[in-house]
């Protein structure tokens, strides 16, 4: 089965794709957890990322592609896999679709999350993420057993650095400017499934559950 998560900056891609993986086991490829990953280690890919996701625009097509495209290749992918957060363009759906045509695959569905802008600042606001072991939580919504600390790992909890009200009001823009068209485009392929983002994570889920099938 593969999958794209589409929607909005805190919509609750990543939380859902992360049950989906497991109850499917296949993995969730998510853009911004392999940008942070390198921007924590400081690589090259790290440096040239920081400055767009720091002020909440787009790291440029032909990087996230080529990550995309080595990732596309590891072995636990062959069987399916859950896209978070990727593709996020116009020109980034296009190379995917190029890209698995190669292999004579496609994207079995899309699913386009969606919220309103206030419940979405709402999540945003209130997340906390482990760096160590990408668990994503919540302070009102899903917060962890001990403040600050990870339950699954004891990694010390943060808050993104794109969380922030200015970074998330340009999150926001950039999303409707230049990834919301691509809900046309899959429409268009007839994949397109929307799913209303709001209610608890386990109410979300079943809808997800239901519209893969
Ligand atoms: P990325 O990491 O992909 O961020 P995003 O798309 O903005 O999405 P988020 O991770 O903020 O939200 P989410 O929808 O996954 O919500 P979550 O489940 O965490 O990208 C970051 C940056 O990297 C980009 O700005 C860009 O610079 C760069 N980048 C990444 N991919 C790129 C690409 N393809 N091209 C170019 N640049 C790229 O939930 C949010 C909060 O809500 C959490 O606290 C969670 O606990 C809570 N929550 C979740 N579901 C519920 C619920 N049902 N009820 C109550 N609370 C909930």
């Amino acid at each position: 089965m593969r999958l794209i998560f589409l929607g909005p900056p805190g919509v609750g891609k990543g939380t859902q794709a992360q049950r989906l993986s497991v109850q499917r086991s296949i993995p969730k490829i998510s853009t911004g957890d392999i940008l942070r990953e390198a921007v924590k280690n400081k690589t090259s890919l790290g440096l040239q990322a920081q400055s767009f996701m720091d002020s909440g625009k787009l790291v440029p097509d032909e990087v996230v592609i080529g990550i995309i495209r080595e990732r596309l290749k590891e072995a636990d992918a062959r069987e399916g896999f859950i896209l978070d957060g990727f593709p996020r363009t116009v020109p980034q759906a296009r190379a995917l679709a190029s890209m698995l045509r190669q292999d004579q695959l496609n994207i079995d569905r899309v699913l386009n999350f969606e919220l309103s802008d206030e419940e979405l600042i709402r999540r945003l606001s209130g997340r906390r993420s482990c760096p160590d072991c990408q668990a994503v939580y919540h302070l009102e919504f899903s917060p962890s057993l001990k403040p600050d600390r990870c339950d699954r790992c004891g990694g010390k909890l943060i808050q993104r650095s794109d969380d922030q009200p200015g970074t998330i009001r340009s999150r926001l823009e950039v999303y409707r400017s230049q990834t919301s068209p691509l809900i046309r485009f899959y429409e268009d392929e007839g994949i397109l499934a929307r799913i209303d983002g709001s209610g608890t994570p386990e109410t979300v889920y079943r809808k997800v559950a239901a519209a893969v099938g």
